[in-house]
């Protein structure tokens, strides 16, 4: 049965916890220059809808680092943009590759291309979901804390598609969970949802960053305003008054805390120059991390 990478939730923690045990893995092999071409001669089409610079390198060149190929296609050139069905294109394109990254705007649109598609689907962002981003995220809380159990973890900002994604990851990986987000800007409902009747992990929400980051391990936020929602921008920054992880809110966290970006980022609205700049941040290793676990993720559907 083919495997699609379209949300945390379609895969156990057993097995997301073997794909960051595959990418550290592959990080030391592509550090000391071990070959490791796990998909070699495979080809993967990359299939952008929105705007990317890590998403975009990161699949290109770990695609090629594993012996295989990238195609980018940008959704304006090819034509889906023109109106191709989502299910003609997707039959199409499993005719000629080995596995498909998209990224796009509805989660509907991903499901529905993987369900018509004889070879994997990854999703490189969603206006639901970033996947991919929050197992690179993980990879780096366990290189910086040796795990994820135990920790304290908090999002400060806009209940987008990572804060969603960090939801469905405190409910399979069981890690208590604490979002501050203003009223209007909460995650997704079903998501949340979902999430609480896992019983697996303490989850929570206030309109107080404070409240939220206090005692934190892990500190995590993101724009304001996502892509698609550029025209809301001054809006936003009228709501997101008070949010922004700078050295006042971070003092109200753990000392040795870890604060998390998946970038890019807006210095002095989400982040300040001080903290991304900071002993605290770690958005290099973070952005870094992209590479190894895509690789990972690749190499675990489409060998
Ligand atoms: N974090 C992230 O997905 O970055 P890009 O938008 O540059 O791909
Ligand atoms: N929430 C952001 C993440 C960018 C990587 C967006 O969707 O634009």
């Amino acid at each position: 049965m083919t495997r699609h990478f379209l949300a945390l939730h379609d895969f156990t923690r057993q097995e997301l916890d073997a794909m960051l045990a595959l990418a550290a893995d592959l990080k030391q092999k592509q550090k000391n220059g071990v070959e490791h071409h796990l998909l070699k001669g495979k080809t993967l089409a990359m299939i952008f809808e929105k705007a990317s610079t890590r998403t975009r390198i990161s699949f290109e060149v770990g695609i090629y680092q594993l012996g295989g190929h990238g195609l980018f296609i940008s959704s304006a050139n090819s034509q889906m943009g023109r109106g191709e069905p989502i299910k003609d294109s997707a039959r199409v394109m499993a005719r000629y590759c080995d596995g498909v990254m998209i990224r796009t705007f509805g989660q509907e649109i991903v499901d529905e291309f993987a369900r018509y598609s004889d070879v994997p689907v990854i999703n490189g962002l969603t206006d639901l979901f970033h996947p991919c981003q929050i197992m690179a995220d993980l990879q780096t809380v366990i290189e910086q804390k040796g795990g994820y159990q135990g920790l304290k973890f908090a999002w400060v900002g806009d209940g987008n598609n990572m804060a969603n994604t960090w939801i469905e990851a405190a409910a399979i990986f069981g890690f208590d969970l604490a979002l501050a987000c203003p009223q209007g800007y909460e995650p997704d409902r079903h998501v949340w949802e979902w999430a609480q009747k896992q019983g697996t992990a303490t989850i929570s929400i206030t309109e107080d960053p404070e409240e939220a980051v206090r005692d934190a391990d892990v500190i995590n936020t993101d724009v304001w305003a996502s892509m698609g929602q550029e025209s809301e921008q001054k809006q936003r920054e009228f709501a997101f008054q008070g949010y922004c992880v700078n050295d006042e809110l971070l003092a109200a966290a753990r000392p040795d805390s870890i604060v998390l970006h998946c970038l890019p980022a807006h210095r002095g609205e989400e982040i300040s120059e001080s903290v991304i700049e900071g002993k605290h941040s770690v958005v290099w290793d973070e952005a870094e991390n992209r590479l190894h676990i895509q690789k990972a993720i690749m190499a675990t559907l489409m060998k």
